[in-house]
């Protein structure tokens, strides 16, 4: 049988970043992975262009942009391998990139290149790759009594079975099953009674009972700038992004951030003319305009919008000399304070990211090593820690295949 150093299950970014660090450490490692080819999520990443890590992200405040139980757990390994420490990484290897959306970098070219690059890191570390390879069985022996024998897992796999002192789990979410996503990091965590944190889609479209959205259906393809709330006063969290219509739901940027942290059940509010102060303008607009109150209100947000909405009612179709005062201002607070529930979400199929997942107070915020498990480390998605959209989960990835490669 093979003896490794260590093995790597789950060849995504986590995965192959950890097992190239390590290797050029001098460790013997196996990196292997189910799927037929490699990171295929770095490969679909950020529209083709892999949206690689986030300048903004603030090592020492990982609240700010990472969503879990316990938000601080990321500091450690965020602290020691930063945003500059990966672009250092990229240029060494004459990858240019761009910045382009409050601090998203992405690859000039192609998420290829970055997978090229991980994949020479793992050359040069002299990673042994086994892939396409499924895992059917992984045995611990416990350390002897005297000391004499260190603890080493058995993984047995398709390709036969081998054995290591350290066991690597980077086999990320559940997001987007059919490029390779599985359950296995969080049924292998509780084979080793590590504790998991409840699984939910994350930064995904939101979806809306369909009698009650058929208004809203027809604006499907549109996009405009708003701001987006959820949750109760003292814990609201807010973003401003675009917003786009789909036929069921909603999406984009601000929906799919807020997605992170909303709880099923809850309303968003949504501020559909943001830095407007629209009541002040519809009141001016009523003294001064003949024209219909849905093309006044396309001043200030797209004229799709303001004709579906003003379809609503009978009030809203009239010049705007005519309309009421009191709807203009339900007009106002509507489409400032547009509250709704979603009924649910567009699921896994959909989803960039899961949260929860494997327990981090199970683990070395140090090491990534599971603290009642010698030699069991998880690293990326798996983990509960989520990062927003915007390049802060890749360099989550990134940061904790370090931490880990450095203690294995
Ligand atoms: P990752 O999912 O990358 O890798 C897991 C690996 O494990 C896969 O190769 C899989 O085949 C393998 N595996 C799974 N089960 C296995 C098993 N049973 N046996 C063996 N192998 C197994 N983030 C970001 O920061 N910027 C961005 O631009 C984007 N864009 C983006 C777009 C889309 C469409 C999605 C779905 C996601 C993103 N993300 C993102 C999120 C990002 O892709 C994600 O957080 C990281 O890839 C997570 O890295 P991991 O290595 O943990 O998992």
């Amino acid at each position: 049988m093979e003896i490794f150093d260590a093995v790597v299950i789950g060849a995504g970014a986590a995965g192959l970043f950890c097992a190239g660090q390590a290797g050029q450490r001098g460790l013997r490692v196996l990196l292997l992975d189910h799927a037929d080819k490699v990171a295929e999520k770095i490969r679909i990443s950020g529209g083709g262009r892999c949206n690689f890590t986030n300048r903004d992200l603030d090592p020492r405040a990982p609240h700010k942009h990472f969503v879990g139980q316990n938000p601080q757990f990321c500091r450690s390994a965020l602290s020691r391998y930063t945003p500059q420490d990966f672009i250092a990484l990229l240029e060494r290897h004459g990858i240019a990139w761009h910045e382009k959306h409050k601090g998203q970098l992405f690859a000039d070219r192609s998420a290829e290149d970055i997978i090229a690059m991980l994949l020479a890191e793992c050359a040069a570390g002299g990673v042994t790759h086994w892939q396409p390879c499924s895992v059917k069985n992984i045995v611990f022996s416990a350390p002897s009594a005297d000391g004499t024998c260190a603890g080493s897992y058995k993984i047995d796999t398709d390709r036969g079975a081998v054995r290591a002192r350290s066991l690597v789990v980077a086999t990320g979410g559940l997001s987007i099953p059919k490029i390779g996503a599985t359950d296995f990091g969080y049924r292998l965590a509780q084979q080793f009674g590590v504790p998991l944190i409840e699984r939910r889609p994350g930064l995904v479209p939101l979806t809306f009972d369909g009698a009650a959205w058929a208004p809203y259906a027809q604006l499907a393809g549109l996009a405009l700038p708003v701001e987006i709330s959820t949750g109760a006063k003292k814990e609201r969290t807010t973003f401003q992004e675009d917003l786009l219509f789909t036929h069921r739901g909603l999406s984009g940027p601000a929906v799919l951030q807020i997605s992170s942290y909303w709880e099923p059940g809850a309303p968003l509010s949504i501020h559909l003319a943001p830095g407007v102060d629209l009541l002040a303008a519809l009141a001016d607009a009523k003294l001064r305009s003949r024209k219909l109150l849905a093309n006044v209100l396309a001043q200030w947000v797209p004229s799709r919008l303001a004709d579906a909405w003003a379809a609503q009612s009978s009030d809203w179709q009239r010049p705007m000399a005519e309309v009421p005062d009191k709807a203009l201002v339900r007009l106002a607070e509507r489409l400032t304070r547009w509250e709704l529930v979603p009924t649910g979400s567009e699921g896994y199929k959909k989803a960039e990211v899961t949260l929860g997942g494997v327990d981090t107070r199970a683990l070395s915020q140090q090491t990534m090593e599971c603290k009642a498990q010698p030699g069991l480390y998880f690293i990326g998605e798996v983990v509960d820690v989520t990062g927003w959209l915007g390049g802060y989960n890749f360099q989550w990835a990134w940061a904790s295949a370090v931490a880990c490669a450095q203690a294995l």
